[in-house]
């Protein structure tokens, strides 16, 4: 029996406080390092704090998808050679990795694949960034990363069944996160938008997650949620761990457009993100 969607969406968001927060040790970094005038020596103690925290940061400071060419053996050591830009990224990606790397059953995507995509995505982003001769805006790598998880949510959490939202995208050739707004009365980018406002998260951030599929819907200033959009559809067009998010994917042209950058150089950033994953993969692991 079908329940009504607004019944289903209240349940949803009434049981997003059960879903674990990401560690206490990794949310007191990321906070520290949205200050610009942050301590070295305090946000070295509080990585050091959290045992797996440090494992993470160290991992990560040393891989080839942050550039690690020396091999660093100390936070402190990591925090000098990286500055607190890339840091803030080695942390967020040590913290959520775990998290990311789970299967997740509703949404058909093997151990490692939502993970993948999340890489997929935040690699995209520098690229379209650098086809399109454009600094890379702040928030969007974090954006790129946490793009999916409220996919971890509704799969692995609330356990939804994904036999009647299938159902849904082939009978009407909706696009999946509208099948999921159809038959749950919300979809996974507003319910990952929900728990990472819950983990006070910064909103713009949170505005990039929450209108990921619907750049046009987002409030202000578009050009984050364009690039993730973009990097996204890229990621599900080479195949990168959408999961059941490519069934009738529906990329906005208006987002292409707005950044003026034509089919054949997209085509071209599509191949080139390709060549960057097949050359990272097996290198991006810190869990091997
Ligand atoms: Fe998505």
């Amino acid at each position: 029996m079908s329940v009504d969607p607004r019944k289903r969406r209240e349940e949803i968001l009434s049981r997003l406080g059960t879903v674990p927060a990401l560690p206490a040790a990794a949310m007191r970094a990321v906070r520290l390092m949205q200050d610009p005038d942050v301590s070295v020596p305090s946000l070295v103690t509080t990585i050091e704090y959290d045992a797996s925290l440090t494992a993470g940061v160290l991992q990560h400071a040393n891989s080839p998808f942050f550039g690690g060419t020396r091999r660093v053996a100390t936070v402190k050591e990591a925090v000098v050679r990286l500055g607190i830009n890339n840091l803030r990224k080695v942390v967020l990606a040590a913290a959520f990795e775990p998290m990311a790397r789970q299967q997740i059953l509703g949404y058909d995507m093997p151990a490692g694949s939502l993970w993948e995509h999340s890489l997929a995505v935040a690699v995209g982003v520098d690229k379209l960034c650098k086809a399109a001769g454009l600094p890379q805006p702040p928030h969007a790598f974090t954006a790129a990363i946490l793009i999916d998880v409220g996919k971890i949510v509704l799969g692995t959490f609330i356990k939804v069944d994904p036999e009647p939202l299938m159902a849904v995208a082939y009978e009407q050739s909706l696009s999946f996160d509208a099948a999921e707004r159809a038959v749950l009365g919300i979809d996974h980018a507003e319910v990952g938008a929900a728990l990472l406002e819950s983990w006070n998260l910064p909103p713009e951030v949170v505005d990039v997650v929450r209108w990921h599929h619907q750049p046009e819907s987002c409030p202000g200033d578009r050009t984050a949620v364009d690039l993730v959009h973009m990097a996204d559809a890229l990621a599900v067009v080479i195949g990168i761990g959408g999961g059941l998010d490519g069934l009738n994917y529906r990329p906005s042209p208006d987002a292409a457009a707005r950044f003026n950058l034509p089919r054949a150089e997209r085509e071209r950033v599509a191949l080139e993100l390709l060549e960057e994953l097949e050359r990272l993969r097996g290198r991006l692991s810190t869990a091997a």
